[in-house]
């Protein structure tokens, strides 16, 4: 089976944006859309025009400097918001109108006091005035993941017709576990008839740990747009982190699916955002934590120096990291320690290392990690004794 695009769409400056005391100003803005661009994102959400003047004004300035990637406004199903979007979205050189409305029941009930009826009938405006203004429409069915799934397929079918070419089935409430989302990409690719015409998108949140495995299960299940944001972040616990879905899609060759995105970059683009957003990334956090290189126990360590794949599956240049790093704490071995003093330039026998590593878990035990500055002082004192 020949390897399928999946289209990375990116909503760190829309979706990402919506991070309590993150808010970022126009400049700030343009430079990460210009840096997404440049990390091979296929579309970046730019903002919520309607939303604001700022996010206006946001909206208006990427889509004067963006030419390689679709730019897109986010609307609600309302003809003002289209209308504003469609201004905002005027100098793009591909513009997409990101319209939708609720599509479960308790978004129905709740949020519009609505029938599913009357939901349809707006969804299907919605996308025909977008359509009118911009060439491509993307239509988000708001919390999808707990939406009736004949329902689902009816609204699908319905926007398609409309002239939405991109559908997408977000996971709102991150409340999905990855065989039912799946589940719910393979029924609307077999229950909805005019899905040839169209692409389904992904668009998940971590409420639940989930974002990036449910992301996946839905491109398995046929999606072949992914939504998500720059060291995850978004919305409560975030959105499907962009650099693991990549690198998911690049370390499983099974899944026939490949991405454009420049693998090399991620590691200077999630430092980017999250020194831009004051945001710091966990240290643990997969591919671009501060920990995803580092080994400190000694049986990792021993292994990683006899060869690196024993305990890494990406290799730090893949990512943009300059190299791996041994931590050296309580838990390393002599193997560490011996490579970390050849590293400063001492080369020790076996018994003086055997010697130097009792003083090494005595300072390390005290001080839980051992500096360089620690290890140079007891190799000089060794050095001088000889
Ligand atoms: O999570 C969500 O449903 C959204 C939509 C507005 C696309 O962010
Ligand atoms: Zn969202």
């Amino acid at each position: 089976m020949a390897n399928e695009k999946v289209y990375i769409f990116d909503t760190t400056l829309r979706d990402g944006e919506q991070v309590p005391g993150c808010k970022l100003n126009t400049e700030e803005k343009i430079k990460l859309a210009l840096e997404l661009e440049d990390l091979g994102v296929d579309i970046i959400e730019a903002g919520f025009p309607v939303s604001s003047p700022g996010d206006f004004r946001s909206v208006d300035e990427i889509s004067k400097v963006i030419t390689k990637s679709t730019v897109v406004g986010l609307t609600r199903a309302v003809q003002n918001d289209i209308e504003v979007a469609a201004q905002a979205l005027k100098h793009a050189v591909m513009p997409r109108i990101h319209t939708g409305i609720g599509s479960s029941d308790n978004h129905i009930k709740y949020k519009f006091n609505a029938t599913r009826e009357q939901i349809l009938e707006r969804a299907v405006a919605a996308v025909k005035l977008a359509r009118n203004l911009v060439p491509e429409v993307e239509f988000y069915a708001e919390d999808a993941g707990r939406a009736d799934l004949e329902f689902l397929a009816q609204l699908v079918e319905a926007t398609i017709a409309a002239g939405a070419t991109i559908l997408n089935i977000p996971d709102t409430t991150g409340s999905c576990l990855p065989h039912e989302y799946q589940g719910k990409m393979e029924y609307l690719m077999t229950h909805v008839s005019n899905i040839d015409k169209a692409i389904l998108s992904c668009h998940c949140h971590n409420d639940l740990g989930l974002a990036t495995a449910n992301s996946i299960a839905g491109a398995i299940g046929g999606a072949r747009q992914i939504e998500c944001t720059i060291n995850g972040i978004g919305e409560r616990a975030g959105n499907t982190s962009l650099e693991e879905v990549v690198m998911v899609i690049k370390k499983h060759p099974s899944l026939n699916l490949y991405t454009n995105i420049d693998t090399t970059k991620l590691l200077p683009m999630s430092r980017l955002v999250s020194d831009t957003m004051r945001m710091m990334v966990q240290p643990n956090k997969a591919v671009v934590g501060d920990n995803a290189f580092s080994h400190s126990s000694g049986i990792h360590q021993d292994g990683f120096l006899k060869e690196a794949t024993t305990y890494e599956i990406i290799a730090p240049h893949e990512v943009g990291a300059d190299a791996s790093h041994i931590v050296l704490t309580a838990r390393s071995g002599r193997s560490a320690l011996a490579y970390r003093f050849k590293n400063l330039g001492y080369e020790f026998d076996r018994n003086q290392v055997d010697d130097l590593y009792q003083q090494f878990l005595a300072v390390a035990d005290a001080k839980k990690e051992v500096e360089d500055s620690d290890l140079r002082e007891m190799a000089d004192k060794v050095v001088a004794n000889v």
